[in-house]
């Protein structure tokens, strides 16, 4: 059982949601351990085709527990850095889920929630959601959670707002591309995850996680030969797997695919 989220399968979605929403989703150490757990535990299960994060209350996620920071502080530097790695190992094991994850966003997003965010294949928030990277302000840095905001907003909007820590709007984050959707309320914020929920789950789960794989593999590489080489090897090998085969077969037969229903 866990104490800072909740899990629960409905179909074939899985939703993680952090609850604790009288802290604002402040992340310390018995919630990252509880993410990471909760995150496997739908990867695993085999019910579960595509997994929601979402969370309780006023906020998506108020960044860092600022008591956990502080108590981080006081650590020896060999357990400062057991801290640190779990985070980051919570932040690769969002990243790298072989199905596919939408963060429902409907409140402030501060830290290491625009981590969570980053993190998370598809992003959907309400208007009023906002967002912040403020650890300078705190005297420490988004390092942790760089990588996933880097490729989500890229160097120059990370130079702006993890330089500055200001506050930016749900507009400014979908401009920028941290979301992909905004939407007026959270009644809406269902309808818009609901709808792209269809779209996933219609589509093969293997081609979904390979995707996901190659989207990794490829991003940030030169296009050279070993780039050029190693997509055309990704598609042989998919084509002649029992889904792109079954995929093909459906289309060709005007029938539904075998992974629907
Ligand atoms: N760590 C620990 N506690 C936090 C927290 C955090 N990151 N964010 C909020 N809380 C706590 C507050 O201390 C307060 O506790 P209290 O009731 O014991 O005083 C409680 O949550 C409610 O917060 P409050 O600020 O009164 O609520 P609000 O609705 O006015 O504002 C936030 C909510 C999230 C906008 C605001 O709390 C905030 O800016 N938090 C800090 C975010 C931050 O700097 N995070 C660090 C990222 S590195």
């Amino acid at each position: 059982m866990y104490q800072s989220i909740l899990t629960e399968v409905d179909d074939s979605i899985g939703i993680l949601t952090l609850n604790k929403a009288e802290r604002h989703n402040a992340i310390d150490e018995l919630l990252i351990s509880e993410i990471t757990g909760g995150l496997l535990e739908l990867e695993a299960d085999t019910r579960v085709r595509a997994i929601v994060l979402s969370s309780t209350g006023k906020s998506f996620c108020a960044g860092a527990d600022l008591n956990w920071i502080k108590r981080a502080a006081n650590h020896t530097s060999q357990e400062n850095l057991r801290d640190a790695r779990s985070l980051a190992l919570l932040m690769t094991t969002l990243n790298e889920l072989s199905k596919p994850t939408i963060a429902r966003v409907q409140g402030p997003a501060y830290g290491g929630g625009v981590g969570l965010i980053a993190a998370c294949d598809i992003a959907v928030g309400t208007y009023d959601a906002q967002f912040a990277l403020t650890e300078v302000k705190l005297g420490i840095l988004p390092a942790v959670i760089s990588p996933y905001v880097l490729a989500a907003i890229g160097e120059r909007y990370c130079r702006r707002y993890m330089l500055s820590a200001e506050r930016f709007s749900a507009a400014e984050a979908y401009r920028i591309g941290l979301l992909h959707e905004i939407v007026p309320g959270e009644e809406q914020l269902d309808e818009a995850i609901a709808e792209i929920m269809d779209s996933l789950l219609k589509n093969g789960p293997n081609a979904q996680a390979e995707c996901k794989a190659l989207i990794r593999a490829v991003s940030g590489q030169p296009i050279d030969e070993s780039t050029v080489e190693e997509t055309a090897q990704r598609i042989t090998r998919i084509r002649s797997s029992p889904e792109g085969k079954e995929g093909l077969a459906a289309i060709l037969e005007k029938r539904k695919p075998n992974w629907i229903g």
